[in-house]
Order: structure tokens, then C-alpha cells, then sequence
């Protein structure tokens, strides 16, 4: 550490600070860290910003921005909390969190998922976010151009992240005819000497699909043959699955297998299946190498934010409790119903080409077939983020541009359907108008869009 002497050389630097105030002090004479500056802010709470923003002038803007429930967070888990802070649970707790929510989460790993694990391999972390972060970087050598494997499209959040730790994003580009899923084979084929990890997400946020327990069994059979390769599954949207539209559709988590199981780090959360996601609550459980992995994520932990707010903690309890799981349940049966509206309606917008969600709440259909269109305010439509600020500014929809959820997703919008089924009617109607308002290019390049609108009945 280096002391500041007091003396001329203050005098000179204060001269410096009060010019530097004449002409406008800004925070660009604050130097910026290349890992921060180059970091790309979150794509879908820039445009969650921007929806406040127009409601906040009065537009009625229809939002399927947000991944968040349109549920309220059911009142026994909100009771439990309540009863703590009264009950004075209002000091610091321990990093990891108290023994009762370690406890109830891993006693909910072990028995609903079959990850042999103890409480001490397990951390309450602030939203899953922070245990995704954590996990990268805990995993990640930055000087040894570690690499980690993305099946994509993939969430937003996890390339930054990735890159953020001194990692390098290795894409496995899924595709919307394989919906959108990736084969043990490819990745096979991306996994390299520098490949330290693969993060899995199923049911994936965006594409609203959940993986055959098959074929991420044939995946895991892969990393089983790469010692070297640690898995990091985010396992968040497990509870929202929807067998009434895929017979047989499941959960099975990585963590499970014997083989694995030492280098798997299982992370999941309250904020989606039980509408917590203001609570900021997530956990992260890793019991590999007798749960050195575990101690080490907690140091950082420790040094980073400390433990969530200790009278969160009994409502973890709460929530986890199987007197809670009707309430997921009927959270859960409304969003299978929602899954077949949206999809329906989606698929009769002209141009559109969509998958059927079996998961989570979102839907990404494919919009390619409307590049060079021009919107009725002008805008010539030549990506998935020009689309959407076009249907923001003119129709008031807000969704997500793919580009930020791989560089195969750059031609999709991800659709969140946490929202309520008149919310998704008006919605839907709103972008069906504004695609059969778009104007067809002149140009041969664009002849294929011609054809679908006036199919569509739009003037080309
Ligand atoms: C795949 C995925 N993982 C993690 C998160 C973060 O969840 P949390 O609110 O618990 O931080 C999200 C949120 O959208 C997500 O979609």
C-alpha cells in the first residue's frame, strides 16, 4: 500500500481537481476498467428500463420483457419472513446462510433431485445470478485461456459472466429444426484442452425448452470421458415444466450421476417457480473434491456480499416445504396454459416460425423472414434489435432482441409469457397488426418477404 504525502504535490493535485471541476467534472476522468467497460449491460433489464420509462409518460405498453412472474410470492413464504424480522432475525447471519435453510436445501437436492450433497456443500446466494457468478468466478483461470462451453441460445447473463471471470465463450450453436437443442456430438467436438467447463441450462431461458432426459444423459456421458470438464447447471426453471404438452417431459439434473457428480455445481433459486424474484434469493450447491469447491465459493462470498438478509432465511424453509408445492403447482398449470396460447397466436403471425415451449415461460420464434421489411414509422427492419424497437416505439410491445442470446439467435425475439393470457391476447394482436403493417422491399435480395405479406394480406 502506498501513503500520500501532504505537501506541493497535494497543492498541485488540488489545482488539478478544481480545474478539472471548471470545465465539468464527469466520470470520464475516472478511469474504467477494460473487464467493466467492455462488459455489455443486461440486454433484458435495458429494455425492462425502457418499458418503466414509456409507462412512466402514460403508454400502454405490453411487456413480454421480463423473465418475472406476474404471481405474487405465495403468503405463507412471505408469513415466515414477516415473523422472522419481528421476531428480531435481524443481524448478520452466517455467509453461507443459517443451518436450517442449508439444511432444507440440501435435504430438496438429495430427495427431489438425487444429488448426493450435505448442507456444508451448499451457499444461499443473492438471486442465482450471484451463484452463477460465484461458480465462474471460482472455475475460471483467467492467464490460462480457460475455456467454457455455451450451448446457445443461451440466457444473457452467462457470456458476460463468463468473460467477466477471464474466461473465453465457446458457442455450441443450437438450431430452431433441432429445437434448438445441442447434441452430445457437438459437444464432443467443441470440447478442447483449455475447456474447463459447460454450463447447461434446461429448461432454458430463452428458448423455453426442456432437454429429453436422454439427451443431456448423452451429453453428461460426454463430459464424463474429460475429467478436466466441470459442469455448471443452472437448474432455475426445474418446477416449470409441462408434461400436458410434451408427454414425459422431466427434470433430471447433471448432479445426479455418479460419474459427475464430484465436478458438477448445481445452482437454482426462488425468484421463478415461487415468484420471488424481488427477494433476490438463489443457491448454489457443489459438493465435489469433499466440498472444497463449496469452501472456496464461500471465501468469496464472504469477501463479496456476505450472507442474503438473514430473515429471508426461514421463508427458503417455507418455500421449500411441500405444504408450498400446490400453490407452485397451480403457478405452474398457468403457465403450461399460457405456453399453448402464446404459441398458437404466435404462429399465425405471418413470417413468424416458433417452437412450442415445454418450459419455463418463453417463447423465441425466428423473425428472418421479415428483414428488409420498413415499418410503418419508417424504420427499415434489418435485425431482430431493430424489430423490437420498432414494435416498442410503434406498437407498444416490448420483447427481447436475440442478438445478446448467442450469435445463432441473432435472427429470433425472445417472448416472456410470465404475464396473464388477456395481457398475451392484446399483446400478440398488437404485433400480428404491426408484421401486417410492415412494407415489403422493392429489391429482389428481399423477394422472399413479398410474397409472405401479401399471402398475408398486407400491401407490399
Ligand atoms: C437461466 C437463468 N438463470 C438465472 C437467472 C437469475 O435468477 P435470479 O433472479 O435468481 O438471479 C435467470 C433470470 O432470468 C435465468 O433466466
Amino acid at each position: 500500500m502506498r501513503r500520500i504525502e501532504s505537501g506541493l504535490m497535494g497543492a498541485a493535485n488540488c489545482i488539478a481537481t478544481v480545474d478539472r471541476r471548471r470545465s465539468r467534472y464527469s466520470l470520464a476522468d475516472m478511469h474504467i476498467s477494460s473487464r467493466v467497460a467492455n462488459m455489455k449491460e443486461s440486454a433484458t433489464l435495458a429494455v425492462g428500463n425502457r418499458v418503466a420509462a414509456l409507462r412512466a409518460q402514460g403508454v400502454d405498453v405490453v411487456g413480454f420483457a421480463m423473465g418475472e412472474p406476474d404471481f405474487d410470492t405465495p403468503l405463507a413464504i412471505k408469513r415466515a419472513a414477516i415473523a422472522a424480522l419481528e421476531s428480531g432475525m435481524t443481524k448478520y447471519a452466517p455467509t453461507a446462510g443459517d443451518k436450517p435453510s442449508r439444511e432444507a436445501i440440501a435435504r430438496k437436492l438429495r430427495e427431489e433431485n438425487g444429488i448426493p450433497c450435505r448442507a456444508e456443500d451448499v451457499t444461499v446466494t443473492v438471486g442465482a445470478k450471484h451463484a452463477v457468478y460465484m461458480a465462474l468466478q471460482t472455475m475460471i483461470e483467467p492467464a490460462r485461456g480457460d475455456e467454457v462451453l455455451l450451448p446457445t441460445p443461451a440466457w444473457v447473463s452467462y457470456r458476460p459472466l463468463i468473460e467477466l471471470a477471464g474466461g473465453v465463450c465457446v458457442e455450441i450453436p443450437g438450431s430452431i429444426e433441432n429445437g434448438f437443442r445441442v447434441t452430445a456430438a457437438q459437444v464432443a467436438q467443441a470440447i478442447t484442452p483449455r475447456t474447463v467447463g459447460i454450463l447447461l441450462n434446461s429448461p432454458s431461458n430463452p428458448c423455453g425448452i426442456v432437454y429429453p432426459v436422454a439427451e443431456l444423459r448423452a451429453i453428461v456421458d460426454v463430459i464424463a470421458s474429460h475429467p478436466q470438464v466441470s459442469i455448471i447447471s443452472d437448474e432455475i426453471y426445474e418446477k416449470l415444466i409441462f408434461p400436458e404438452i410434451l408427454p414425459g417431459a422431466a427434470h433430471w439434473s447433471p448432479g445426479s450421476d455418479p460419474r459427475v457428480a464430484d465436478r458438477t455445481v448445481t445452482i437454482n433459486g426462488m425468484s421463478k417457480a415461487f415468484a420471488m424474484t424481488g427477494w433476490r434469493v438463489g443457491y448454489l450447491c457443489a459438493p465435489g473434491s469433499n466440498g472444497h469447491f463449496a469452501k472456496e465459493v464461500i471465501k468469496l462470498q464472504g469477501q463479496m456480499t456476505n450472507s442474503i438478509a438473514s430473515f429471508f432465511m426461514p421463508a427458503i424453509v417455507e418455500a421449500l416445504a411441500p405444504s408450498t408445492a400446490p400453490e407452485v403447482e397451480r403457478m405452474r398449470l398457468a403457465f403450461a396454459t399460457r405456453a399453448k396460447l402464446i404459441h398458437r397466436l404466435l404462429s399465425a403471425v405471418p413470417g413468424f416460425k416458433t417452437v412450442q415451449s415445454t418450459g419455463a415461460f418463453y417463447s423465441f420464434p425466428h423473425i428472418g423472414e421479415l428483414f428488409g421489411c420498413t415499418s410503418p414509422g419508417g424504420l427499415v427492419i434489418d435485425s431482430a434489435q431493430t424489430f423490437s424497437e420498432a414494435l416498442l416505439n410503434e406498437a407498444h410491445v416490448a420483447v427481447v432482441a436475440g442478438e445478446d442470446f448467442g450469435d445463432c439467435a441473432r435472427s429470433h425475439i425472445r417472448f416472456s409469457f410470465a404475464c396473464s393470457e388477456a395481457q398475451i391476447e392484446k399483446g400478440i394482436a398488437r404485433v400480428d397488426a404491426f408484421v401486417r403493417s410492415l412494407r415489403a422491399p422493392a429489391s429482389a435480395a428481399a423477394g422472399h418477404v413479398a410474397p409472405l405479406l401479401r399471402q398475408a394480406g398486407t400491401v407490399g
